[in-house]
């Protein structure tokens, strides 16, 4: 009755806007997150999601040690452009002095926040300390937080899960320890580290940290938003103060937009034509040579452009052409002919692009 009661509130509260801030950044009532996501959150896919509607955007994560040995791969994570503000510049590492100084390359890069992961799951990241790695050392992990926030201006927010695994889910506990030692906001993804990306985020601890009336900063849920309604519903039944979208971008950056439009006016927009895919599917394609030169660019964007046109009929001889040509002219080429042999398909059947776990 009680818990019930507590959830109908939430959602009359809900309704009522909320300028949410994060330090002094101002992000306006139920802010929408792009999460960081290595390999595919680079400038271009950023400038993608930023257009459709993204409030806050995120580097892929940079390692601490690739930053202060001035490793090429993990300095070129570092370049952020003005139109994509707010953008988060997320650092990962083991060890606290390393991950001090490269908080301190990263704020000279210019961001708006620095975000540090606590969360990747993979073995060796994990299994070394750093990512969810450091759930199993809380004392480690607030003093090397308590140390970046000393050590940078910018505001410092961080980025992690539940717990390790099912028997370890500190996430209230470490929520509380690490706003005392000055984080603005805590992002918290909806599984432990055991469970890698399987079964179903829980969001229910999420929606206790949000309640804990120790917590001030905001708190953005993530896992598993792949619709405008599950959006909706994250806001209203935990009421979290933002929500962080992952794999359901793929090939739909338009996700911002239909989930803003919902929650503005509780309607569905239309899957976009096939035709409007191909032009931004040509526009991603652009950015993609701009930031990245030619062939990176080309490799790069393999990944995007065939989920643009995932549930299309008989696409895959066409998809086969679009993820192994090398001319991006001859890419722009196959992409015509798609709005010209699929044009009139009707998209509203499309299934977006299936979360990984769903596959
Ligand atoms: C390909 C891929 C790369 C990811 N890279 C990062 C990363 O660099 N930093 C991070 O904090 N999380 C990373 N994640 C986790 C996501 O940010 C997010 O927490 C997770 O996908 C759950 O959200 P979703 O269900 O909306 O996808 C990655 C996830 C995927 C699928």
């Amino acid at each position: 009755m009680l818990a019930i009661l507590s959830v109908k509130i939430a959602i009359f509260v809900r309704k009522i806007p909320i300028d949410v801030k994060i330090a002094n950044i101002e992000l306006g009532d139920k802010p929408l997150f792009l999460a960081p996501m290595e390999d595919v959150t680079d400038p271009s896919f950023r400038f993608m999601c930023k257009r459709y509607g993204a409030d806050v955007v995120y580097t892929e994560f940079i390692s601490s040690d690739g930053l202060i040995r001035d490793a090429a791969k993990s300095l070129a994570k570092l370049n952020i452009y003005d139109y994509e503000r707010p953008v988060g510049i997320q650092i990962y590492g083991h060890e606290i002095e390393p991950m001090v100084e490269a908080a301190r390359v990263a704020e000279a890069a210019g961001p708006d926040l620095i975000d540090i992961n606590f969360g990747c799951p993979v073995r060796k990241i994990a299994t070394r300390g750093a990512g969810s790695g450091m759930m199993r050392d809380v004392p480690k992990m607030v003093e090397m937080t308590r140390r970046i926030v000393e050590a940078v201006s910018l505001p410092v927010t961080v980025k992690t899960r539940l717990g390790w695994d099912e028997d370890s889910k500190n996430i209230v506990e470490i929520a509380e320890r690490l706003q005392d030692v000055g984080i603005a906001a805590l992002t918290i993804h909806g599984r432990t580290r055991a469970q890698l990306y399987r079964g179903e985020a829980d969001w229910t601890l999420i929606g206790e940290v949000k309640r804990n009336p120790r917590m001030h900063i905001p708190i953005i849920g993530n896992g598993d938003i792949a619709s405008a309604q599950g959006a909706a519903r994250a806001f209203a039944e935990y009421g979290v103060d933002g929500v962080m979208i992952g794999r359901a971008t793929y090939g739909r950056p338009w996700i911002f937009r239909e989930i803003r439009h919902y929650l503005d006016t509780g309607e569905l927009l239309p899957q976009p034509t096939v035709r409007e895919r191909v032009e931004l599917a040509k526009l991603h394609l652009a950015k993609s040579l701009e930031f990245k030169g030619e062939k990176v660019g080309v490799l790069e964007m393999r990944r995007h452009l065939s989920c643009y046109f995932k549930g299309l009929p008989d696409f895959k001889p066409t998809r086969l052409k679009l993820v192994t040509a090398n001319d991006p002219a001859e890419i722009v080429d196959t992409l015509d002919y798609v709005a010209q042999r699929w044009g009139d398909f009707d998209t509203a059947g499309l299934v977006p692009a299936p979360l990984s776990h769903e596959v």
